[in-house]
């Protein structure tokens, strides 16, 4: 890839910059902030970790989103953070004004990027900035499933003491308290969790994973999670980098999946050189498809709520 811009050089947009530089996913990361010399600084601090890494991604940054011209993928990872006791809908309307800006300046500057919205309440936010782009479906994604889904494999590995690389686990819905952690796809070397664990432990794991974010501002009091989230947005852009057809659970654009439309909420993705290249259905059992229908209806009241103040 030629040239990454993370548009928000907070803490999650500074660990993933550090990750793509360090990978060599793009021959260039440019990072933007509106506060004047703060993505200038980022792009610098890491600029100078290319000697003790080896690596020759050049780092710039600027204030001007002019400067995500001929993007290949552009992350979104600016917005106001939540604080201690704080909801992610909590910070929707600041962070609504600040996307709709931020997708005018893509739509404009960057116009063939896949994008990635990081920025919360992300259900929400990346659907409206596909609707404010206009951009194809599949160019337009959100993290949220990946980092949940590594969350859930932490927990798991914590509680059997079997190694990360040979646990999967899935998360569909919306990156909130009703996310949807699927025990039934949760898998030792394909072996189901349930052999493993009792019941109570799993339900401990599922409630773990929600409140994962949460759990994290907690414990640190002045800052959300940065590193998982940053690691999370750089395995969706090393699959699109090396059109891998990964099979992640991302935000994506529904039209008629899963029995819902217009709107946009975690789901497996198979993830590619193209975006998100086609949606996986799964057949839920009827309890999976009351969860992923009640996180859902909260999205719909979250975008009503959001029309009506708008
Ligand atoms: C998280 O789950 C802040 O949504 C982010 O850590």
């Amino acid at each position: 890839m030629d040239k990454i811009s993370i548009i928000g050089s907070g803490r999650v947009g500074e660990a993933a910059a550090h990750l793509l530089a360090q990978k060599s996913l793009a021959k260039e990361v440019m990072l933007i902030d509106v506060r004047p010399g703060i993505a200038e600084g980022v792009a610098l601090d890491i600029q100078e970790c290319a000697p003790l890494f080896g690596f020759d991604t050049r780092l710039r940054g600027s204030t001007e989103l002019i400067d995500i011209a001929d993007s290949d993928v552009v992350v979104i990872t600016a917005g106001k953070p939540r604080q201690p006791g704080m909801s992610r809908m909590d910070v929707l309307g600041e962070n609504n004004k600040i996307l709709l800006a931020i997708a005018k300046g893509i739509k404009q500057f960057a116009p063939n990027a896949i994008v990635i919205v990081v920025s919360n309440p992300v259900d929400i936010l990346t659907y409206q900035l596909w609707r404010h782009t206009g951009f194809d479906k599949q160019r337009v994604i959100g993290q949220a499933g990946v980092l949940d889904a590594a969350r859930m494999a932490s927990f798991v590995a914590l509680e059997t003491g079997f190694s990360v690389q040979d646990i999967n686990t899935m998360v569909l819905g919306g990156h909130g308290d009703a996310m949807v952690p699927m025990t039934r796809y949760t898998c030792i070397n394909g072996i189901p969790i349930a052999h493993f664990l009792d019941e109570e432990v799993i339900e401990k794991i599922v409630k773990r994973t929600r409140e994962g974010g949460a759990e994290i501002l907690a414990l640190k009091q002045t800052s959300s999670a940065y590193d998982a989230p940053g690691a999370a947005i750089v395995e969706m852009i090393e699959a699109i980098h090396y059109d891998r057809k990964r099979l992640l659970p991302c935000v994506a654009l529904l039209d008629g999946e899963y029995g819902h439309k217009d709107i946009a909420a975690g789901v497996p993705v198979v993830l590619g050189a193209n975006g998100a290249e086609k949606i996986v259905e799964l057949d839920l059992e009827p309890t999976e498809a009351q969860a992923l229908d009640k996180s859902l209806s909260q999205l719909r009241e979250d975008l009503a709520t959001l029309a009506e103040n708008n």
